[in-house]
């Protein structure tokens, strides 16, 4: 039981993989990079701790050194780090240094995943010892920390340094488990604990399943918007894991994700060839031109120009993406620009669709920022239509840039575009349902047409950059999170307890 008054100040230990701007792969490190800064404005000391990749320079970012060897416990011995402080925002950002597991070019992908991110989860717990700095709340991001409330629950159980901490549990992508061979309990020291069985999951007896494991221990979980909450308890979903996730229904929680509105903000973004708001919308023609001439297209105000950016994945829709690009060229004369790297199929496909339509379509295969805001200053319309999107991010910027979200109604795109009824004039973007190349069709059909009438386009736009797509809410909802998971005895719902047994590596099969 806790005596932490429910006003007091929280001690937040906030562990990620990926941390905006020092590094990032997707919408974990913009979340990463937001959410704690606006917790740490409620008054919370919250600090953040991610590892130190190679490429993250301590010169550029000021990094100090505090410590030099931390012993970290990794298989039977230990593995020093060596522990730096930025001081970028308002948020201390810790990173963990080790030479053999960080000094890479990339944050993933490596044969190794396991053995990195298990260690730089576990050093984030021996930092905050180290510190004697007694965290309220862990809270874990992703497969990559999800041992945490395992190590909570198991090796430091009797620990009195961490008798009041408890652990929040944030999935931001179910599709991403983090699946491991039984060699990594014993880096992990959780060998005697061993292998998990539960009747539902008989392969768990042989893996390490990194995701399971954060839903079974955490004392609460969270995901990035309240309709993928809802989804994911669904075998469409699930992903696999709606059995368990059903199991721990009465603990999860979702909260839309925010965005940073001071990193994205049209009025005062250097990125952008031309500031604009809402009272100056006019002034925005300026970046659609600057955007064609860019990407090489015709530079044409009288054309309507589309925008993607993303992952190029099956998550994000790609194929549908692909299989829209004749009729958008052929039947609504638009131009298309997709910013994006991912699986090489996809570049084919869209590279080939390029090459077709050298003056409506062009495609930039990389990741690169300052064209992502260009992009979403000049674009008419952001495309998003995908397969399952816990929360999306990038529908909430288009929106604060006055470029009108064609979203798919699923997960976080749900809960924040509604379609515009062209009766009520209501509604900040088009939707449409049906994972299908003529539903997602007849959404920008209906944008095109929508986009022709210039007052009724203007009230769209102005409705989605006053849509609140700020921290500030969402902030709160975590603090009521944390402050549930700190009412829990942090014991196993016993339902599930009952459910589970544990089979020692050594015995494993
Ligand atoms: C993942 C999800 C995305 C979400 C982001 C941040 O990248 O795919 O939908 O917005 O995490 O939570």
């Amino acid at each position: 039981m806790t005596t932490q008054h429910p006003t007091a100040a929280l001690h937040v230990l906030f562990l990620s993989a990926e941390v905006f701007p020092f590094a990032k792969t997707g919408g974990l490190a913009d979340v990463a990079g937001s959410l704690p800064k606006a917790i740490r404005r409620l008054g919370h000391d919250i600090r953040i701790v991610m590892p130190r990749y190679g490429f993250i320079d301590p010169a550029r970012w000021a990094l100090e050194e505090i410590i030099s060897e931390l012993p970290v416990p990794f298989g039977e011995g230990t593995e020093p780090a060596r522990i730096y402080v930025a001081r970028h925002n308002e948020v201390p950002v810790y990173m963990v240094d080790n030479a053999r597991f960080f000094h890479r070019e990339q944050i993933y992908a490596y044969p190794d995943d396991a053995e990195r991110f298990l260690y730089f989860s576990r050093a984030a717990l021996e930092l905050a010892r180290h510190l004697n700095w007694a965290p309220h709340i862990v809270h874990c991001n992703d497969w990559h920390t999800a041992l945490v409330p395992n190590w909570l629950k198991v090796v430091y159980r009797d620990d009195p340094f961490w008798q009041r901490t408890r652990t929040v549990y944030t999935i931001h992508n179910l599709a991403y488990q983090g699946v491991f061979d039984g060699h990594v309990l014993a880096l992990a020291g959780l060998a005697d604990q061993g292998f998990i069985v539960h009747p539902a999951f008989p392969h768990w007896q042989r893996v390490v399943h990194f995701m399971a494991r954060g839903i079974i221990f955490a004392d609460m979980i969270t995901t990035v918007s309240p309709r993928y909450a809802r989804e994911i308890l669904t075998p469409e979903f699930g992903a696999g894991l709606d059995p368990l996730l059903r199991e721990r229904a009465d603990s999860l929680v979702g909260i839309l994700n925010g965005i940073d509105v001071e990193v994205w903000n049209p009025a005062t973004d250097t990125l952008i060839a031309q500031p604009y708001d809402v009272e100056r919308l006019e002034k925005r023609e300026v970046n659609k031109q600057v955007l064609q001439e860019q990407a090489g297209l015709p530079v044409d105000a009288g054309v309507p120009l589309l925008g993607f950016i993303g992952r190029l994945t099956e998550q994000k829709g790609v194929d549908l993406l692909v299989a829209v690009a004749d009729a958008v060229v052929q039947h609504l004369n638009g131009q298309m620009i997709i910013l994006g790297t991912g699986e090489a199929k996809w570049h084919e496909a869209l590279q080939s669709t390029a090459q077709r339509y050298p003056r409506h379509v062009k495609v930039f295969l990389t990741f690169n920022n300052p064209l992502a805001h260009a992009i979403y200053a000049g674009v008419d319309m952001l495309l998003m239509p995908s397969r399952f999107e816990p929360c999306g991010l990038n529908q909430m910027i288009a929106m604060r840039y006055g470029a009108v979200p064609v979203v798919r109604e699923v997960g976080g795109l749900a809960d924040t575009v509604q379609d515009f009824d062209p009766r009520s004039g209501e509604g900040n973007g088009f939707t449409f349902g049906t994972y299908a190349v003529e539903a997602f069709l007849t959404a920008i059909v209906r944008a095109v047409e929508n986009w022709k009438y210039a007052t009724t386009w203007r009230r769209l736009q102005e409705r989605g950059m006053r849509t609140d797509v700020s921290w500030t809410r969402s902030a709160l909802q975590y603090v009521d999170v944390y402050r549930q998971a700190l009412r829990t005895s942090g014991d196993m719902p016993a339902p599930l307890r009952e459910k589970l047994s544990f089979v020692p590596l050594s015995e494993g099969t």
